[in-house]
């Protein structure tokens, strides 16, 4: 594991934004994970900089993200496919045809969805980086806290801490979706390359307990110390309890 603390969230973004760039610029087809949430905006916005200033070019990039909302439909101003076309996407020259973003509604069979989900990601050639942030609670993508975890994408009842969590992007938290879909921890694990992006004091707790403590489902981010090419970028606040 490669660990580094950075000042700010700036240069944790701009660190994150360099690692990506490099990889797109080795490897015009890279395949990305990408993650939604407050955690990566800095180095999306970043990324969308590089491409105006012609550094880099999404062309041939494809990208999965993590994970969705069950019951926001895509145009919904907080589904994270509207997310990732605000931060990104519109941004970019990147194909729609080569972004994934996993999609469940109520007619879909759901084992169909998931099991296509990763049909896609095998049919990619596999993720060649995995972005994540980190929830307070050590959930990464949707794989909350539990007392077994999944291995591939599936729904998720999300916990009371998550929708707390993220009922800062909604107007009242009775408008949060309980339920998501979600990369599993082997979709995850299975990356080449991890990079964990932590920025935030509030974070700090989640932090120590994935590096330095026991690995347990009971939170899901210590797995990652199991990668065997993890890299993560914690900026001060999140590194304090370490
Ligand atoms: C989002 C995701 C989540 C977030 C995590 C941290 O796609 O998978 O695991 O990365 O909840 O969220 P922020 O960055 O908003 O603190």
């Amino acid at each position: 594991m490669d660990l580094e603390v950075v000042d700010n969230y700036s240069v944790m973004s701009e660190i994150a934004a360099n690692l990506v760039a490099g990889l797109i610029q080795e490897k015009k087809n890279a395949v990305l994970g990408l993650p939604t949430g407050s955690t990566p905006e800095g180095m999306y916005a970043h990324l969308v900089e590089m491409f105006r200033e012609g550094i880099i070019d999404f062309n041939a990039v494809v990208t999965f993200n993590l994970d969705e909302y069950v019951g926001l439909a895509p145009g919904h101003p907080q589904s994270y496919h509207q997310y990732m076309k605000n931060k990104l996407f519109d941004h970019v020259n990147i194909k729609q045809e080569n972004y994934n973003i996993p999609y469940f509604h109520d007619k879909n069979d759901p084992g169909k969805v998931c099991e296509a989900y990763e049909k896609s990601i095998k049919a990619a050639g596999g993720i060649d980086l995995q972005v994540l942030g980190l929830g307070v609670n050590g959930h990464i993508g949707f794989n909350e806290p539990a007392p077994c975890l999944h291995t591939s994408t599936h729904l998720v009842e999300l916990t009371e801490e998550t929708v707390k969590a993220n009922s800062r992007f909604f107007d009242s938290l009775d408008q949060v979706p309980r339920k998501a879909i979600t990369m599993g921890m082997g979709s995850i694990m299975g990356a080449n390359k991890i990079l964990l992006l932590v920025s935030g004091e509030k974070k700090a707790k989640a932090v120590r307990k994935s590096f330095r403590g026991l690995i347990s489902t009971e939170n899901p981010a210590s797995f990652l110390q199991l990668h065997r090419n993890l890299v993560v970028i914690l900026d001060r606040e999140a590194a304090s309890l370490l």
